[in-house]
Formats: structure tokens, sequence, C-alpha cells
């Protein structure tokens, strides 16, 4: 069972970026503890980060034809992203959608989710461990059905 991890615009720059919201760990810290909780649940998982909108709907394209689901924090992307959206409708896949903020407690620009109705659920505001339930979860779903 494969399970795509997809990060979007300046993930790559956890760490560096606005600590009291997106935490001190880095993104590969992230990953690692991920991939920590996948060799117990005895998943496969594959990380793929991207800056640029295109870049994500290429990966989706071709990455979900070989997966069983995809846990996305896809940063400002979440709030506007429609190709990314339409990308992850066609994936098929079952989509937990993540933030590492509380994104309803935030501007309101934020509070808004373009892709919020068609992922299985959200989880926002529990910091990294966001990405590792949200693995233990889809991973329980994925079994279940
Ligand atoms: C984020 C929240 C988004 O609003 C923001 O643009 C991000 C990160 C989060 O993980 O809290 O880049 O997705």
């Amino acid at each position: 069972m494969k399970i795509l991890v997809v990060n979007g615009p300046n993930l790559n720059m956890l760490g560096k970026r606005e600590a009291s919201y997106y935490g001190v760990k880095t993104l590969a810290d992230i990953e690692d503890l991920v991939s920590d909780k996948a060799r117990d649940l005895a998943v496969d998982v594959e990380f793929f980060q991207s800056n640029h909108e295109g870049a994500i709907v290429d990966y989706l394209q071709e990455a979900a034809q070989d997966a069983e689901g995809i846990i996305i924090n896809a940063g400002a992307l979440t709030h506007y992203g429609i190709s990314m959206r339409d990308a992850l409708t066609d994936s098929r896949l079952p989509v937990v959608e993540i933030h590492l903020s509380n994104i309803h407690a935030r501007e309101e620009f934020r509070h808004h989710s373009v892709i919020a109705d068609i992922a299985i659920g959200q989880i926002a505001g529990l910091g990294w461990q966001g990405y590792v339930f949200a693995l233990e979860y889809l991973a329980s779903h994925l079994k279940r059905s």
C-alpha cells in the first residue's frame, strides 16, 4: 500500500518560517517522522514538495496511478488552487488534508479550503503530528475498505 505525502508552496522552508505557526522542525525532519510511522504500519510512503501548482498537478497525474491514498498540505494553494483540486479529484484516491497551523483561527482568507469538500477529512493546528495522525488514519481507512 503506497500513500503519497504532498507538500505545496513554502513548505520547503519549514524550520525557517514563522515558528509560532509552523514549529521548528524542517520538512526533512517531518518526513523522517512520517517514514518511521509508515514502517510501524507497514505502508509505503512517497514524498513530494513543490512551490509550483503545475508541478503538483503533473506529479499527482503520474504518481496517483500507483498509489492508494494522498495526504496533502497544499500550503497557500489550499485557498485558491483549483487545478490542484481537479488533479486530486481526478486521482479518485482518498485524500486527507492537513495543515500545521489552525487555518480557522487565522486570517479570514485562510478559512476557506478548495479541497476540504473532496477530502475525507482535515487536520489543522496539530503541528507536525498532524502528518503522523493523517498517515495512521489513512492506513486504517484503506485497510478497512
Ligand atoms: C499551511 C496554512 C496555509 O494557509 C499557509 O499558506 C501555509 C501552511 C499550514 O500548514 O498551516 O503555507 O498550509
